[in-house]
């Protein structure tokens, strides 16, 4: 077999990507590890930054989204109870789309199959990218117990932190920083009204807590625990109990419990693996960066990686034009590391720490108070979260390309 491009991952990243340069006329194949149903069976993030929204228009896989997402124009942060709202539209112009990660993969994977222009080949073993510093670059795999070799222009490493594409790329070449937090996220989705209309960030000296949604029924609340603690040692009923003890008291009171559809325990890590470039393979989303979920980015940055991606591919591919590729390592990094800073501040911001002291706790109810009190400083911080531009010009940019 051989396509232009051959994407390995079939998660948000390597299915829009496909979407992206299927609908420019470009070869693609996707190579997914696992099946469609485990796929579409993570329950992952629900924050679009507003260019993600738009972006989704733009690939014509918004129109459900449009139908049952939520825009939220202002979330609310909350410490020691109290809970201040921080004003997106009034700070910088923009809102977000509230609409979880597992519908934007369903709505690729739904448009793919009506176009019938990508070959998604699920349950693929084994896939290793070959050659990819040469001009010729091909990727193997098995299914069913056949061996098969895709020849192709450039890979694309769209397989996750876990993934193998970023570990094709020699480790001599590879800069990897990494700080792994001291907490993870005990999550529940919850056939309960959602408390708040708007996201509820809170600081509590106990942990963090975030009340979220999916829909007008469909709940999704996080409580910070131990890093090795274990979801079975978390009953429904003591899960309630935690989340009404660190929310706003007026929440707490109000908060609808119900039996839990899916409770899981995730890790928090910031990492990032550059670059994003090695000969003909190229690295998206969480294949070379993870953030923790406190600044909704892992989502986001993925789609702004396929953005960029796409459009160097389509140009090299089409135009044999290869100054997309060239700068798309630096480009898709600035914009990560801005959003691993944030993420990064937010964290630092909303958690308690093993071994915060009161001054510790006193300095973050401050900084609370310090977004609470400034417009400069809500605008800051709704710029980042509601997703920075995606085209702040190059010579922003640290490398020279
Ligand atoms: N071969 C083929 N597929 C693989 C391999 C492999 N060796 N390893 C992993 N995969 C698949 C996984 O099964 C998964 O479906 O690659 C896909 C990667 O998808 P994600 O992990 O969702 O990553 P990405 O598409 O970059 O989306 C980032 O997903 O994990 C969340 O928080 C993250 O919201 C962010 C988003
Ligand atoms: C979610 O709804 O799952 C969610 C929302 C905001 C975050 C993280 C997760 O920062």
């Amino acid at each position: 077999m051989k396509v232009d491009v051959a994407i390995v991952g079939g998660g948000p990243a390597g299915l829009l990507l496909a979407r992206l340069l299927s609908r420019a006329g470009v070869e693609t194949v996707v190579l997914e590890r696992r099946s469609r149903d485990y796929v579409l069976s993570r329950i992952r993030a629900g924050v679009l930054e507003w260019g993600s929204a738009e972006t989704l228009r733009q690939a014509g896989v918004g129109d459900r989204m449009d139908r049952e997402g939520y825009v939220h124009d202002g979330a609310y942060l909350a410490a020691a109870n109290t809970a201040f709202r921080v004003d997106f539209m009034k700070a910088c112009g923009r809102s977000v789309m509230v609409y979880g990660q597992t519908e934007v993969t369903r709505d690729l994977y739904d448009a793919l199959d009506r176009s019938g222009a990508v070959s998604i080949v699920h349950e693929a073993e084994d896939v290793r990218p070959q050659d990819i510093e040469t001009e010729k670059p091909f990727v193997t795999y098995r299914k069913d117990g056949v061996d098969h070799r895709i020849d192709c222009q450039f890979v694309a490493g769209c397989d996750g932190f876990h993934g193998v594409c970023r570990q094709t790329i020699p480790q001599d070449v590879r800069k990897e920083y990494e700080r792994v937090y001291p907490f993870g996220w005990l999550g529940v989705l919850s056939r309960t009204e959602p408390v708040s209309d708007e996201l509820i960030y809170a600081n509590h000296e106990r942990g963090f807590a975030l009340a979220s949604m999916r829909n007008a029924n469909l709940s999704r609340y996080y409580i910070q625990v131990p890093v090795n603690q274990k979801v079975e040692s978390w009953s429904d009923d003591a899960f309630w109990d935690e989340l009404r003890r660190r929310l706003p008291a007026d929440s707490a009171e109000a908060l609808e419990t119900g039996p839990s559809v899916e409770k899981s325990i995730a890790p928090l890590r910031s990492f990032v693996s550059e670059p994003m470039r090695h000969g003909r393979l190229f690295l998206a989303g969480d294949a070379s960066h993870i953030v923790p979920p406190t600044g909704a980015k892992g989502l986001n940055l993925a789609i702004s990686d396929v953005r960029y991606l796409a459009e160097g591919l389509i140009q090299v591919i089409k135009d044999k034009d290869e100054h997309g590729i060239d700068i798309y390592s630096a480009r898709a990094l600035d914009r990560v590391w801005r959003a691993i800073h944030f993420s990064w501040w937010m964290t630092s911001m909303m958690h308690r720490f093993p071994d915060q002291t009161p001054f510790d706790q006193q300095v973050q109810e401050v900084e609370l108070k310090r977004i609470r009190d400034s417009e400069a400083a809500q605008t800051l911080m709704a710029e980042t979260y509601t997703g920075l531009p995606y085209d702040r010009g190059l010579q922003h940019l640290d490398t020279q390309v």
